[in-house]
């Protein structure tokens, strides 16, 4: 079965394709000979019910520095496509949320992963907290009385940013800690939004674990150790990807939140658990398919090109 497929993402030319997962995806969709067009999310346009953009035909290669080729842009109707992948990465801000608008209009006559309006529905810190049993004690607030109750209860925080990524502005406050009036501050001025309070779980420097789920299905997982000075996991804060396996308790979160992922159209999601803790559900841009791949894991492009397939034929 050979599809018409649109790409929209950031441009291309800055990637990193040792690590993109959205670079896996498109070589996996060549090789499968369907046709790839590119567009970045500025190239949108709604016109009288309709959604264009100026697309690009893509070929890949896995060849650092010289990865891809890209065609004339033509202006065409995003309906002509059997699949548009939103690979565009965050921040989720309005930008987002109004790119999720467009591709609502397309949806699911074009099959568009994730499903966009899920996708603007299920923000990765606040989608997870329907799931509250499966996670490390978490508040999310603004309010100065709510989080000092929490500190009181809990001793050992961290104070993260809501739509925070790549482990930004990701804090730890110790149960003594005299920052804590001045970092409660600095969030206050700086964020408009509640922002995500949550007990502190020491088993981090063990990794914070990262599984990716197919269509509700488990498919592959990464650890990543953050490194001997850093609190943080991520792998551009330094962390180290390791191979793993999932836990009982792992296994058992993945088939708790399975069929809401598949009932909702988010086909490729990764889940952050951290001490057997679900503290993330990424659905906006997730990645770790290359580093599970590089690892000796399961190619997980390929189980994402088996269930679109699945879902066109
Ligand atoms: N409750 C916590 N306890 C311990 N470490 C945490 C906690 N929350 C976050 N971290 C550390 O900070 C990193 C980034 O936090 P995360 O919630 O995943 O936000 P981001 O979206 O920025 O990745 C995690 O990978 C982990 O290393
Ligand atoms: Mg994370």
């Amino acid at each position: 079965m050979n599809l018409n497929v649109a790409v929209q993402m950031d441009p291309i030319e800055r990637i990193n394709i040792r690590g993109d997962s959205t670079f896996a995806l498109l070589l996996e969709a060549q090789k499968r000979g369907h046709a790839i067009a590119y567009y970045t999310p500025d190239r949108l346009a709604l016109q009288g019910g309709e959604v264009f953009a100026a697309v690009q035909p893509l070929k890949v290669r896995d060849e650092v520095g010289n990865h891809f080729t890209l065609g004339e842009p033509r202006r065409t109707r995003l309906t002509d496509f059997d699949v548009v992948l939103l690979r565009q990465d965050p921040p989720f801000d309005l930008a987002y949320i109004t790119s999720t608008h467009l591709l609502e209009r397309i949806h699911p006559a074009t099959l568009v992963v994730n499903d966009p309006a899920q996708v603007r529905n299920a923000p990765e810190k606040m989608f997870v907290m329907e799931f509250p049993e499966l996670m490390p004690p978490t508040l999310i607030t603004r309010d100065l009385a709510e989080i000092k109750a929490f500190r009181a209860e809990h001793g050992d925080i961290v104070m993260k940013p809501l739509y925070g990524k790549g482990g930004e502005a990701v804090f730890r406050l110790a149960r003594e800690d005299l920052n804590f009036g001045s970092l409660y501050d600095l969030f206050s001025v700086t964020f408009r939004e509640q922002w995500v309070v949550q007990k502190f779980l020491p088993a981090v420097k063990d990794g914070d674990k990262r599984i990716i789920l197919v269509d509700g299905e488990f498919a592959g997982a990464v650890n990543r150790v953050p490194a001997a000075d850093d609190l943080r996991s991520n792998m551009v804060r330094g962390g180290t990807p390791k191979e793993t396996d999932l836990t009982a308790r792992e296994r058992d979160i993945c088939a708790r939140i399975g069929p809401s992922l598949r009932e909702r159209g988010l086909l490729f999601v990764g889940i952050d658990v951290i001490d057997g803790y679900l503290t993330e559900i990424n659905v906006t841009s997730p990645t770790g398919i290359r580093a599970v791949q590089n690892l000796g894991g399961p190619d997980v492009a390929a189980m994402i090109w088996d269930r679109i397939e699945a879902k066109r034929r």
